[in-house]
């Protein structure tokens, strides 16, 4: 699929199908002057088409006429705007998905002209309805032995804007960023393992040309992972210790480190999580690791002049005779030493040595991005992240971020009152406090092993996945929050 801009209008342009905007109104909808011309050259069809089937422009409102073979335009999609005060580029860029959902399954559809309101200024109208578009369009079907016909659609012209190659550029990069995570998060752990998530992160640094330095599980001995190296002892498979840099050419503005949870899969270990579908879904529990890689791969399109080290301690959380046990006491590689009370609060322990390492590197903020707690869902549900930080600019900084992409965070409280819960007898900290404040006691967790660096840290739990195909989402991984992350190192 190509997505252009372009100056052509509504009433001129010719191909197979058109879809046209309407924000709600609250008497009869009638068709608006910049459509009258239009709806002659098409016989009245547009303004018989509102009557007909009562269509009044409310948000998430579609209808698809076809038209009569005489017609110059087979196909007439009419889509709801909603509330014209409330009209926004997140409300352009899941409309965008909706047409793209209306049209993918269409085989007439080769062609599309969009005419649609703009948001803020064409540019980023245009940006937005790239994004939408292929967000929306995007299937997975990997793992299906049928294969689909694939979608008709190969033009999509956005009608009124202008070229806008810049804009579109930047909404395609995003998204391909996004669908690398998804696929990634979607792929079972039988196919994404330490070892094979290794190799698609090396084909991608061979692809663009980025630095790559894998630690095997002897390096990471050697640089004292415990903590990792604790989580990793009951898989078959190496652990394997992924370590990317984009390098801008010259000197960097700026030099950070996204440092993603990468477990393909957490069975919890010895404190193994029940049976149904809290450890069938426990594939994504790379979601974070996947979100970098993803953020890498836009970031290497883009090529911003910022330097971004991607990391992830890849391992999967299992039962044998090698595990560790509840009660086992670990030494991360700064020398704090763990108790380990819960096999199953597995990602802080690898995180806690990515952490120490992404220290090291001399960035000026470091993010981390994971699947971290069931508590974070019950505290925000399944559409908002969970975010944590000891540095107000990098808080602000996220959260203008998140803006542009229309991902959802809410800044949730590092109470050091609650380190209390992880206090040990025997070690200097628990891996687990109480349920209570689950999420903000793992924080916490997590802060013991980052000294002086800004830091944040972003609970995924909830939006890493969704459970059905809704707004730019499709049932599956969401690639949640590649496009604030890349917005954040543009910034
Ligand atoms: N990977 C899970 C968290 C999770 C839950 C991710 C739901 C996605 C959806 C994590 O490793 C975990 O098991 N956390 C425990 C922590 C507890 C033992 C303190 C949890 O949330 O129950
Ligand atoms: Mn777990
Ligand atoms: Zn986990």
């Amino acid at each position: 699929m190509e997505i252009r801009g372009s100056s052509q209008t509504a009433a001129a342009w010719a191909g197979e199908a058109i879809a046209l905007g309407f924000f709600e109104s609250e008497t009869v909808l009638t068709v608006p002057e910049s459509l009258t011309a239009l709806d002659e050259r098409l016989s009245g069809v547009i303004s018989e088409v509102i009557v007909e089937t009562e269509f009044k422009g409310k948000s998430g409102e579609l209808s698809v006429t076809r038209l009569g073979s005489g017609a110059p335009i087979k196909k007439l999609i009419l889509v709801g705007l909603g509330n014209a005060e409330k009209w926004s580029s997140a409300a352009l860029r899941s409309t965008a998905a909706a047409i793209a959902r209306a049209a993918k399954g269409d085989k007439a559809i080769t062609t599309l002209g969009l005419q649609l309101p703009v948001a803020e200024t064409e540019a980023i109208t245009a940006q937005m309805v790239t994004e939408g578009m292929y967000l929306g369009f995007y299937e997975d079907n990997r793992f299906k032995s049928e294969q689909k016909d694939p979608p008709a659609l190969e033009t999509v012209e956005i009608l009124g804007i202008g070229d806008q190659p810049a804009a579109i550029a930047l909404g395609t990069s995003l998204c391909e960023g996004v669908i690398y995570a998804r696929e990634l998060v979607n792929a079972p752990a039988n196919i994404i393992n330490p070892v094979t998530l290794a190799a698609s992160v090396e084909s991608l640094a061979s692809t663009y040309g980025l630095e790559l330095n894998i630690l095997e599980e002897a390096d990471c001995e050697a640089a004292g992972m415990g903590s990792f190296l604790g989580v990793a002892a009951a898989s078959d498979l190496p652990p394997k210790f992924i370590h990317l840099v984009y390098k801008p050419p010259g000197t960097p503005r700026k030099k950070v480190a996204i440092v993603g949870k990468g477990l393909t899969f957490d069975s919890g270990g010895y404190n193994i999580k029940p049976s149904g579908p809290s450890i069938a879904m426990m594939k994504m529990d790379m979601g974070g690791a996947a979100a970098t890689f993803g953020a890498a791969k836009a970031i290497a399109e883009l090529k911003p002049d910022v330097e971004v080290h991607f990391i992830s301690a890849a391992t999967e959380n299992m039962i044998s005779g090698r595990g560790m046990r509840p009660g086992d006491i670990l030494t991360a590689s700064n020398g704090k030493t763990i108790e380990v009370n819960n096999t199953d609060a597995e990602g802080r322990l690898t995180l806690a040595d990515a952490l120490v390492y992404a220290e090291k590197l001399g960035v000026e903020a470091i993010v981390d991005i994971a699947t971290l707690t069931g508590a974070c869902v019950i505290a925000l549900g399944d559409d908002i992240c969970g975010l944590w930080s000891d540095n107000d600019d990098l808080a602000q900084a996220i959260a203008t971020a998140s803006e542009k992409a229309g991902e959802k965070f809410w800044q949730m409280p590092l109470e050091e009152k609650y380190f209390e819960g992880l206090k040990s007898p025997i070690a200097d900290m628990k891996n687990t406090g109480p349920r209570e404040g689950g999420s903000i006691t793992a924080a916490l967790f997590l802060k013991e092993f980052v000294e002086k660096t800004p830091w944040a840290h972003l609970d995924i739990a909830g939006p890493a996945w969704s459970e059905k195909d809704a707004d730019i989402y499709s049932k599956g991984g969401t690639g949640f929050p590649v496009r604030t992350l890349v917005h954040w190192v543009l910034s």
